[in-house]
Order: C-alpha cells, then structure tokens, then sequence
C-alpha cells in the first residue's frame, strides 16, 4: 500500500483562508489533482473538507472515504465510506478491500493525524505563489519533527511549483 499525501499550500504553509475560503487554488493544481485520482483506489478526507467540497464530493472514481466522530453520519456503501475508524484501523481495512493506492485529501486536522501517526509515505505539496496572514495550516495543531528526502520539483504554469517528498524512515 502506498499513501500520498496531496495538498495545494501558499508559500507560508497555508490551505484555506480562516473560513475555509480555497477560491486561490488555480485550474493548474486542480488538472493535476485529477490526474493524480486516475491512479488512486481511496480518497481520505476530514468532515470539514467533505463538507465544503460540495459538488466536487466524491472525488474521481475512487472510494471516498470520510473521517467523522458523529455517528448520524457514519455510512458505508459501494464509493463512500464515513468511518470513525482510528487511522491504522482505516488503513488496514482499506488494505482488506484491495485499495492500494490511496491520497490524503486533507484538511489540517486529517493531515496531521496521518502524518504523527507515521502512515504517510509521501508528500506532494503545490505551492501557490501567495502569502495569506492567517488560515488553516497544512498541519493543526503538529507536535513533532517528521524528517522527509527531497523526490524531485516541478514548475507549473500560473507560478504553481510543485514539491514531491517521502518520509524518511
Ligand atoms: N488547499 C487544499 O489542498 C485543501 C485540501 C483540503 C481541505 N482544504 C481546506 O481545509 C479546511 C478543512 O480543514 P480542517 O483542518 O478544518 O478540517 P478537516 O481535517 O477537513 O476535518 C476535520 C474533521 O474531521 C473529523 N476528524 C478529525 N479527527 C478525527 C478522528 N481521529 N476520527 C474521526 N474523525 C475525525 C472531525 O469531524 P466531526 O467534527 O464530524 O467529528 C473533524 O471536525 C477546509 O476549509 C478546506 O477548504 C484545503
């Protein structure tokens, strides 16, 4: 199994304005995100990111999977998944049904508890050239060091560059 973790950032670190607000991520990162759910068996998404996606829910053709503790919620059918599985539990389910191939969607609050709990194998970060004085970080709340080996850079078009990472293990 293979666990990408793929998010659009500003230069600073940022994901969305303090509402939630992603109107900055570019057609670019968007067409390489669809590219990048061709190859991806499960998606794995916070309730918060589920909620503000709206029509871009479910992403791809994949399983879409949904981290939320309020049991109303919970529903497992043939493309969504609204577990509250602690994250290990969900991976090795997710192993169980032959998904493979699976992306971190975000948002802060998911990253973080997949990346401190040593689950992610990779990063791949689009940085969007611009700087915002406040908002939701790429990782909240993030109380360790996670050192990761440097994969390789790409230049987009609209000043998007985009870094790829695996955590070094
Ligand atoms: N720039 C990008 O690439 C990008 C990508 C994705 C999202 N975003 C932005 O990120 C923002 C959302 O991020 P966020 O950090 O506020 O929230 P989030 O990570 O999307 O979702 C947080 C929610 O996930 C659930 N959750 C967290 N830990 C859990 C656990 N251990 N078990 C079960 N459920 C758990 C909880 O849902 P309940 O409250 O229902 O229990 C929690 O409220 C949005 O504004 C979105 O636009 C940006």
């Amino acid at each position: 199994m293979k666990v990408i973790l793929y998010m659009a950032t500003t230069i600073n670190g940022y994901i969305a304005k303090p509402d939630g607000n992603t109107e900055w991520v570019c057609e670019t990162d968007w067409k390489v995100l669809q590219k990048q759910l061709i190859e991806t068996d499960a998606v794995i998404m916070g309730r918060k990111t589920y909620e503000i996606s709206e029509d871009d829910f479910p992403y791809g053709d994949c399983l879409n999977v949904v981290l939320t503790k309020n049991k109303s919620l919970l529903k497992d059918t043939n493309n969504q998944f609204f577990t509250n599985l602690d994250p290990e539990q969900l991976l090795e389910k997710l192993g169980k049904r032959r998904k493979q191939n699976i992306l971190i969607i975000g948002g802060g609050e998911i990253n973080k508890l997949f990346v401190e709990n040593g689950l992610i194998d990779e990063l791949i970060i689009s940085v969007h050239p611009l700087i915002l004085g406040e908002g939701i970080k790429i990782f909240e709340h993030f109380g360790k060091q996670v050192d990761l080996d440097f994969v390789g850079s790409t230049e987009m078009e609209e000043g998007l560059v985009q870094l790829h990472y695996k955590i070094k293990r």
